[in-house]
């Protein structure tokens, strides 16, 4: 188990890192939008200058000013604002990784929705964040004599089509994952390969003493918009995933739709305020609106899984060997046998438990195929920690803890 172990903590650090990086990006792009939607026309300024804004923070007084296109000449330092985003994405991207494709039976697959082997489950997450990107870029590149709402609304319908055929292939966990995952590649190709190499051509030119075309900065000016507009639904798809009511219903696919126009509506909301100083009441009462519509859809209709017969006859991976090994261990009719009489009156997929709905977190722990695909959480949650079952309100014995970690050990 001191591999586990080691797995456990490194998964830790990783998205303790993906959070911080996440955290600075966000936060500086919150930053210059605000700054930039609040500048104001200077009294006095050298030549080139739109606006500048006064501002106050941490015992200081800080006084910027934004040039229309570049200075007339190149200053001796200046701060680029990239590893934010390229930190994130790549933290991001790992843990995909670590969380989604080594553990493509517990969060990606979901065999009642399409029974994918692991290797197809990757590839399609490949494809959907490359294509996704293409797509995206050659929308924007043929679109851009288009008004921005335009392009806002054709965008909402492209990444609306990719929610519905994401939660007809994947499990609801892996199509919210995915959702977002593509949202997060797209903000970030756009500062790889758009906002950054923009703006070295302008810099180049600076530097060369040419007078850089304007051309360069409108452009990165539309991707930086959307990245603002995309900041809030990326957030939420990403949190929705511990939240089973959102991604395992049969609406999940309409509630990712929806998600997208509140993030938005949020976002347009604060960014009204910082540009003119109005509040747009209206924004909250359709946000608040789309809220109830997205809660009464998760209730209906309930939980898409398989029925538990049915379960029991899923085909196991065949490259999961692991698996199959431990359904057939000697151990396994006696660990079925606790898991059965401490956790499946929870875990289930009518819980018996009073007062739930639906199983906790989607855990589900009645067949075979459920105990063997969630073996390395049970660990996780039953013998490495007792979290599971909570305040061991099931009564489970530390001789039944001691016969679940031979079992998965797999040497009784
Ligand atoms: C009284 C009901 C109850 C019982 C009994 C119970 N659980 Fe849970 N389980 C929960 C709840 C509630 C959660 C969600 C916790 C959360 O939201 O963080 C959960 C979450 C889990 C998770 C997912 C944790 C995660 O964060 O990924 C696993 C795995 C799990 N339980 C396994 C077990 C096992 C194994 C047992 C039996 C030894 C068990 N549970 C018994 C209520 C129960």
């Amino acid at each position: 188990m001191g591999l586990e172990i080691v797995w456990e903590w490194s998964m830790l650090a990783l998205r303790w890192l993906h959070l911080v990086a996440a955290i600075a990006w966000i936060g500086s792009s919150f930053y210059f939008i605000a700054l930039d939607l609040g500048l104001k026309k200077p009294k006095q300024a050298p030549p080139g200058v739109l606006g500048e804004e006064w501002q106050v923070h941490g015992g200081g007084f800080y006084h910027i000013q934004k040039y229309g296109v570049a200075p007339e000449h190149m200053p001796d330092d200046l701060v680029w604002f990239k590893w934010e985003a390229y930190t994130t994405w790549l933290s991001g991207f790992a843990l995909l990784c670590v969380m989604y494709y080594a553990g493509a039976h517990l969060y990606l697959i979901d065999p009642a929705v399409m029974p994918l082997s692991r290797w197809q489950a990757i590839l399609i997450s490949l494809v959907v964040l490359v294509a996704g990107w293409v797509v995206y870029d050659q929308l924007c590149k043929r679109l851009i004599t288009l008004g921005d709402t335009a392009v806002f609304i054709i965008l909402f319908i492209f990444m609306s089509l990719v929610g519905f055929a994401l939660t007809h292939v994947y499990s609801g966990r892996g199509a919210f994952i995915h959702i977002g995952a593509m949202t997060a590649t797209i903000m970030a190709a756009n500062v790889a390969h758009v906002i950054i190499p923009n703006q070295r051509v302008v810099v180049a030119d600076l530097i060369a003493g040419r007078k850089p075309d304007p051309i360069y900065g409108k452009i990165a000016k539309q991707r930086s918009l959307h990245n603002n507009y995309l900041t809030l639904p990326v957030i939420f798809f990403f949190i929705a995933n511990h939240y089973p009511l959102a991604t395992n219903t049969g609406w999940s696919w309409l509630i990712i739709a929806l998600v997208l126009v509140m993030g938005a509506l949020i976002r347009h909301f604060f960014n009204t305020l910082h540009a003119t100083g109005r509040h747009l009441l209206w924004v909250w009462v359709a946000t608040l609106a789309l809220f109830v519509v997205i809660i009464g859809l998760s209730t209906y209709p309930a939980v898409r899984s398989l029925p538990q017969e049915e379960a029991a006859g899923v085909p196991f991976d065949p490259l999961d060997g692991q698996m199959r090994e431990l359904v057939r261990s000697q151990e396994f009719d006696a660990a079925q046998a606790t898991i059965m009489a401490r956790c499946s009156m929870c875990h289930s997929r009518q819980p018996l438990w009073e007062g739930m709905a639906h199983p906790p977190l989607g855990v589900v722990l009645e067949s075979e195929f459920d105990i063997a695909r969630e073996a390395s959480r049970i660990a996780r949650q039953a013998v490495l920690s007792h979290a599971m079952p909570p305040g061991n309100v099931t009564g489970m014995t530390e001789d039944e803890r001691a016969q679940l970690a031979r079992w998965l050990r797999n040497d009784g």
